[in-house]
């Protein structure tokens, strides 16, 4: 049997760190109401020169470097992004390009919103438990602030820009022991940014719209759904998982979460406070601050989720 084993991972966050502060200066808005109804006490914001493939190219060179492999080494790229930097080619190609690669490996984007990384894993995993590929460069990269009113405060003080990567390698032993993943149309009304191009100019709002407290509830319902499936199918219990990595949209529906699965805080990772929303870049930036700060060790077993626009949402359980 060929399985998927994590080889390394990395992540980037720009420079320039906006606190609640700054939004309140220029959005009717307090530290103190975005602090307590979601976490957050700052993000980061890309440079006006930086794209979706800068970040993630710093977080691929990252995961490269923590994988000991050379971008040559790698046969798959898969992107995750809302925000990619063109219409076309995929920003998983640009990345490629940045990276050096010119072996001809194929590469493109997965766009699952919130959930996209977890689904770029488990793609990543189907080709190699397939046999077709060796070692796999997964992304989650956003410049999610590009999609953003700054007048609208229900939306602007929730999300920031960032990415991380992994490496996934084919092994004989398991690491990625399983994915699951859901997608829900009828809810894409609740979460978009529904802007698109029409006789080659852009129509409608490209910005996002969201009915926040029907997505918080939603979220809280389907993660812990969705976190048992997986742990049932390994025929695992909650207290089999040493590290939670749960995306990071809202420090209340991480710790509900936790809470319905009988995961003590201790063992959950949370970022969110420094970083916002990213979006994609959500799951890899915590899974790579959770193994850089010891919070994971080798050996152990993380449990990843995710939620997002579509409705979209998934899981993981993974043996680092
Ligand atoms: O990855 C998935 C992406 N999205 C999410 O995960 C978002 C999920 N939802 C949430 O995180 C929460 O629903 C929010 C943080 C968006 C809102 O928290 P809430 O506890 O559901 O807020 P609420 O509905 O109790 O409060 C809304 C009120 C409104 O005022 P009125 O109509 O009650 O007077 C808003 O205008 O809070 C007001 N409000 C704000 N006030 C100050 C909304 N945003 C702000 C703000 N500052 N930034």
């Amino acid at each position: 049997m060929i399985y998927s084993r994590l080889m390394g991972t990395g992540s980037y966050l720009p420079e320039r760190q906006v606190t609640n502060e700054m939004l309140a200066q220029t959005v009717d808005t307090s530290d103190e109401w975005i602090r307590s109804r979601t976490g957050i006490a700052q993000r980061h914001i890309r440079d006006s020169s930086q794209s979706t493939s800068d970040l993630a190219y710093e977080a691929a060179q990252r995961a490269l470097e923590s994988a000991q492999l050379s971008a040559d080494d790698i046969d798959l790229i898969v992107v995750a992004t809302t925000t990619p930097d063109m219409a076309f080619p995929s920003t998983a190609c640009l990345l490629q390009a940045k990276l050096g690669i010119r072996s001809g490996a194929p590469a493109f984007d997965i766009q699952a919103v919130c959930t996209g990384f977890l689904y770029a894993l488990s793609v990543a995993d189907q080709f190699i438990r397939a046999g077709t590929v060796r070692h796999a460069l997964v992304v989650g990269a956003e410049t999610f602030t590009d999609l953003l009113d700054w007048q609208d405060r229900n939306t602007c003080v929730l999300f920031g820009d960032g990415a991380g990567a992994v490496v996934l390698s084919a092994a004989d032993q398991p690491g990625l022991l399983t994915t699951r993943l859901h997608a829900d149309g009828h809810y894409a009304h609740l979460l978009a940014a529904p802007g698109k191009f029409v006789q080659g100019q852009a129509q409608g709002s490209p910005v996002v719209h969201m009915d926040g407290g029907a997505v918080f509830k939603f979220a809280v319902k389907v993660l812990d759904q969705v976190c048992r499936e997986v742990l049932e199918e390994q025929h695992l219990s909650a207290s089999a998982v040493d590290c939670f990595v749960p995306h990071q949209a809202n420090i209340r529906i991480i710790d509900a979460t936790a809470h319905k699965m009988g995961i003590s805080l201790d063992r959950v990772v949370r970022t969110v406070s420094q970083q916002g929303n990213t979006s994609a870049a959500s799951v890899p930036l915590a899974l790579d601050h959770a193994l850089r700060h010891q919070l994971l060790q080798p050996g152990q077993l993380a449990l990843l989720a995710a939620v997002g626009g579509g409705f979209t949402w998934g899981a993981a359980l993974l043996r680092v």
